[in-house]
């Protein structure tokens, strides 16, 4: 078999060339990170897992119209992709005031915004993703002001979905970061959903408990993080173990 060539490595994923022109091999790794890599782990199985959710949550926005990289997966560890040009912006959508938002702001983390609020960041490591306005973003030539509305839109869309796919299974999506990219067909260029949405990317809450089902476990030494991500998984029905296939959410009442 010949090696693969790789086209990217990021920290939690690599890329590598796809079986036809204009796609990818997207590998899910077991890396975790945060604080822009000043704390670093392997924790085995966290890439079979988002993998799986990332997969899950891709088909299901595909399927309500919502433009992905997304083609199909290809084993536990790796799906094929679209290669799109990535937008160096991350855009968090927030819905409940946590993380940076309640620090810079001083918000109680937990408390419900008045309504969903979206922000941007600048995607670069050494400088630790800052967050930029939509002025930076048009000024310096990141993404055009027709490419910011078309990821505002696409992101309250996502929200929306992954609001209620959540709450249908206990979770309160508290927050979530997407990143979008320039998908060439042709002469014609299109924003779609890139990259991947996961525990990693989002804020969970049990909407009972309040616990965390999401990267915070590791970002804040909570420990569990395996236990956490599996429990996602399995109320969306998707975890492998003694699970049949596909057999969709299960609706908390
Ligand atoms: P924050 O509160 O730390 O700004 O994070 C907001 C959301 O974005 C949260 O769901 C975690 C996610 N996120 C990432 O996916 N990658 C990042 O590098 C950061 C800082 C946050």
């Amino acid at each position: 078999m010949s090696r693969r060539r790789r086209v990217y490595e990021g920290k939690a994923k690599v890329l590598y060339e796809g079986p036809e022109p204009g796609t990818l091999v997207q590998h899910f790794k077991d890396d975790a990170t945060a604080f822009n890599n000043q704390k670093r782990a392997v924790i085995e199985g966290k890439g079979v897992l988002n993998n799986r959710i990332s997969e899950f949550i891709f088909t299901r926005l595909n399927e309500i119209g919502v433009p992905t990289h997304f083609i199909r997966s290809i084993n536990m560890r790796e799906q094929l992709i679209r290669e799109v040009e990535i937008i160096p912006c991350e855009v968090v959508v927030r819905n409940v005031a946590a993380g940076s938002l309640s620090k810079r702001l001083g918000i109680e983390e937990g408390t419900a915004l008045p309504r969903s609020i979206i922000e941007f960041y600048y995607k670069n490591d050494e400088l630790g993703d800052p967050m930029v306005s939509e002025e930076h973003i048009t000024a310096f030539g990141w993404a055009t002001p027709q490419e910011i509305d078309d990821m505002m839109a696409l992101s309250l869309r996502i929200n929306d979905f992954m609001t209620g796919l959540f709450l249908g299974v206990g979770i309160r999506l508290v927050d979530f970061k997407v990143e979008f990219g320039r998908l060439y067909e042709g002469d014609m260029v299109r924003v779609v959903l890139a990259d991947e949405i996961s525990p990693d990317s989002c804020r969970l809450w049990d909407i009972r408990s309040n616990d965390k089902l999401d990267k915070d476990r590791f970002r804040r030494d909570l420990g569990g993080l395996i236990e956490a991500y599996q429990e996602v998984a399995r109320r969306l029905g998707i975890l492998f173990e003694n699970e049949p296939k596909r057999s969709g959410p299960k609706l908390v009442k």
